[in-house]
């Protein structure tokens, strides 16, 4: 498939290190990107796209190129978002930035922006491998989500390995734990999920789960969930296995208003709430992609896009179209040296 691309790449004359802009257009003075976000209210989301907003605001500065940033909210509609898509090509924006809705159906999105020749950079929601295959002007920013469960294991094997009383709280040889997992669609709750387990298994953490649920990526929800296993299974939780710092944070809610404490919750994001609880000992640790680099990669990729420039060399592509943000850990020790708000 990938062969296929790179020859229709090649017969249609078009660079394979270039990102062409349309063609017989004039050197720019100013670009517009249209971005849709799955949900506004994400507090991820919401993070990467405050650091969109810095990093537009340094391209225009650097480059002396007027930058647009058209952003729209789609509140969980797949049909609005292709909505938003059709009157981004009708105010003629030169480059899509698409957090899909639903992964699995980006293809409309993708017909449009091929009738229309704009290409679509895609984040965080990662549509299907068939769909990325059909243009070569299709990319992809996110995080490996199997790196970052990995990752997640890792603080509790670390911990447990230097201090098992620690995470075993009641001794018994058995860590039980709950899981809190994200929207059942979403790659990153289905391969976070088995690979922070596993890493568990493989540390020789001697787990077992007591139960599990899905929240949404909400805190809201995971807060709902936890209270009720706190009173099905009164002091038998040591740990909680989240899927992101949200939901995280909502197990910690419960926790607070029940009054139970010790219990370990780890967490992925790194988001702003979620550095506060790491701070004030309530969260373990939690994985972190570096929004600048995620941020930067979106800004300059669909820059070289709009511009019809080389694609940039500090955000190498895997296969022509992946991008994968680096990600790392952060628990308190390694956290205390940083200013967690610039992160
Ligand atoms: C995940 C992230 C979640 C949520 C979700 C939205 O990668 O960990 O917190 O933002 O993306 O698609």
């Amino acid at each position: 498939m990938r062969g296929r691309k790179i020859l229709l790449a090649a017969a249609a004359c078009i660079a394979l290190t270039g990102c062409q802009g349309r063609t017989g257009e004039e050197e720019k003075s100013s670009i517009r990107i249209g971005i849709s976000l799955y949900r506004g209210d994400d507090t991820f989301i919401n993070n990467i796209r405050w650091e969109l907003e810095e990093k537009a605001k340094e391209y225009e500065r650097r480059r002396g190129i007027k930058v647009t940033l058209d952003i729209q909210d789609a509140k969980g509609s797949q049909s609005t978002q292709n909505n938003q898509v059709e009157r981004f090509v009708s105010l003629g924006c030169d480059v899509l930035c698409i957090n899909p809705v639903d992964r699995m159906d980006a293809s409309l999105i993708i017909d449009r922006a091929m009738t229309a020749g704009v290409p679509v950079v895609f984040f965080n929601r990662q549509p299907v491998e068939e769909d990325m295959n059909r243009w070569d002007r299709l990319y992809y920013i996110g995080v490996d989500a199997r790196e970052t469960a990995v990752l997640q294991g890792k603080i509790v094997v670390d911990l447990y390995q230097n201090r098992p009383e620690a995470v075993d709280l009641d001794g018994d040889g058995v860590v039980s734990y709950v899981l809190l997992e994200g929207e059942s669609s979403h790659q990153d709750s289905l391969i976070r999920t088995e690979w922070s387990i596993q890493t568990l298994k493989d540390g020789g953490v001697p787990i077992e789960k007591i139960t599990g649920g899905i929240a949404n990526w909400e805190r809201s929800q995971a807060s709902a969930l936890t209270e009720q296993w706190l009173s099905e299974y009164p002091d038998t939780i040591e740990l909680v296995v989240s899927n992101n710092d949200d939901m995280a944070l909502g197990a910690i809610d419960a926790m607070d208003r029940a009054g139970a404490e010790g219990i370990n919750v780890v967490g992925i994001d790194g988001t702003i709430p979620g550095l506060e609880a790491l701070e004030n000992k309530k969260l373990l640790g939690t994985v972190s992609a570096n929004k600048e680099n995620y941020a930067g990669a979106m800004m300059e990729l669909a820059a070289a896009c709009a511009l019809g420039e080389d694609l940039p060399a500090a955000y190498p592509l895997t296969d022509g179209t992946y991008y994968w943000v680096p990600q790392e850990i952060l628990t308190l020790d390694q956290g205390e040296s940083r200013d967690f708000k610039e992160n």
